[in-house]
Order: C-alpha cells, then sequence, then structure tokens
C-alpha cells in the first residue's frame, strides 16, 4: 500500500464509541515498550504519529487512525506494564475480548512480540483469542536488530514452542533498519484485498 494520508479519527473503550462506516480494519497489538508505535510509525512514514515517549501503560484506550481511504489503523493498548493501577488492569480485558470479538471490521491484527523475550501470558490470551474469534493473526517479532543471527534463531525456536506458531507465521522487523517493512505490509494488504 502506498500510505498518502494518515489521520487521526477518535478514542474509544466501548462499541458505542467505535467509529461509524465500514472501513475495515487492521488492530495493532502487544506488550507495553514492545515496540507498536515505532514499528506503526515505520509503516505509515510518520515521525510521531503514534507517541513512543509517553509513560506507557497510562492510556488505556483503543485508537482509531484512518489510512487513505483505504482502512482504519487500530492501535489497541498495550499490556503488561507493572506500574498500570490495577483498576486499569482490569479494564483492559472485557475491553479487548469486545472489541475482538464483535468488531465486525476487523479483518486482522498485527500481534507485535520483542525478539529478545519470551512470550508471556497475555501473548498467549491474545493470540487465543484471535484463534477463538477467528480474527487472522500477523505475527511480528520487532528489535531485530537487537540480537545477532544466531540469537534470532534460537529465540525463535522459543517463540514458535510457547505460541504453537511455524517458521512461515513469522515476519523478522527493526524500527531502526526497517528491515520487514514490505513484508508486514504485504501480510496487512492481503487481508485488506477483498
Ligand atoms: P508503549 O506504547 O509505551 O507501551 O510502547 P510501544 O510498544 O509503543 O513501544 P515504542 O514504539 O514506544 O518503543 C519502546 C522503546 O523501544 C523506544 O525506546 C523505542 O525507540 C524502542 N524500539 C522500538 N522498536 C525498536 C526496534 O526495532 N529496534 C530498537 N533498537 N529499538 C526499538
Ligand atoms: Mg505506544
Amino acid at each position: 500500500m502506498i500510505v498518502k494520508q494518515t489521520e487521526f479519527i477518535k478514542s474509544a473503550t466501548k462499541p458505542s464509541h467505535y467509529p461509524e462506516g465500514s472501513l475495515p480494519e487492521i488492530a495493532f497489538a502487544g506488550r507495553s515498550n514492545v515496540g507498536k508505535s515505532s514499528l506503526v510509525n515505520v509503516l505509515v512514514n510518520r515521525k510521531n504519529l503514534v507517541r513512543t515517549s509517553s509513560t506507557p501503560g497510562r492510556t488505556q484506550l483503543i485508537n482509531f487512525f484512518q489510512v487513505n481511504d483505504d482502512f482504519m489503523l487500530v492501535d489497541l493498548p498495550g499490556y503488561g506494564y507493572a506500574k498500570v493501577p490495577l483498576a486499569v488492569k482490569k479494564e483492559w480485558r472485557p475491553m479487548m475480548e469486545t472489541y475482538l470479538s464483535k468488531r465486525r471490521n476487523l479483518r486482522g491484527v498485527v500481534l507485535i512480540l520483542d525478539i529478545r523475550r519470551t512470550p508471556t501470558e497475555e501473548d498467549q490470551q491474545m493470540l487465543a483469542w484471535l484463534r477463538a474469534f477467528s480474527v487472522p493473526p500477523i505475527i511480528v517479532i520487532t528489535k531485530c536488530d537487537k540480537v545477532s543471527k544466531n540469537e534470532r534463531a534460537k529465540q525463535s525456536s522459543v517463540i514458535m514452542e510457547k505460541l504453537q506458531l511455524k517458521k512461515e507465521d513469522l515476519n523478522y522487523f527493526s524500527a531502526l533498519s526497517r528491515e520487514g517493512k514490505d513484508a508486514v505490509w504485504a501480510r496487512i494488504d492481503a487481508l485488506l484485498a477483498p
């Protein structure tokens, strides 16, 4: 996709606040600090469409951005940040489950993982929801510039094992080198194709 324009539309916590209309949606999910905003900014060629330096986990909102007249890019609240107040953490589960199970416009979810970390229970939960609700996942393994080729292979095995994934499911990415940008777009384009 050639991105000509990306525009913030609105934030939501519940279905009555989701944008109206029938544009297909691709959502982005992952642990706090995993590199979600950095990935989105590289994809849409913006330095700071989504803030990369704000205090993680403070705003727990679903943010909708329209890309061209093509689709809605949906930034889901990050999870797993230790300092988030308990009340906010409790809201995460129903908010996510509702969006993932009820949103008819949703075509797929980009699930972002850190190449250096073992997937957590929340990562497993996210993937289990996607499978249960038949939402196609795009697995993006980011921060690949931080590890050697050897370590990449080793960590890939850990991730595949933990999340029951195959090698061809994994998309390697780096916001620094921009490795994987075209491959991630190709996966998104495939899900948006009618
Ligand atoms: P929150 O929204 O705060 O939960 O974080 P996030 O998942 O949006 O992560 P963000 O993009 O803000 O990145 C977190 C930190 O990781 C920042 O310091 C980024 O510069 C760094 N970072 C993100 N992606 C990469 C990458 O591919 N390579 C390297 N080396 N650093 C990265
Ligand atoms: Mg972010």
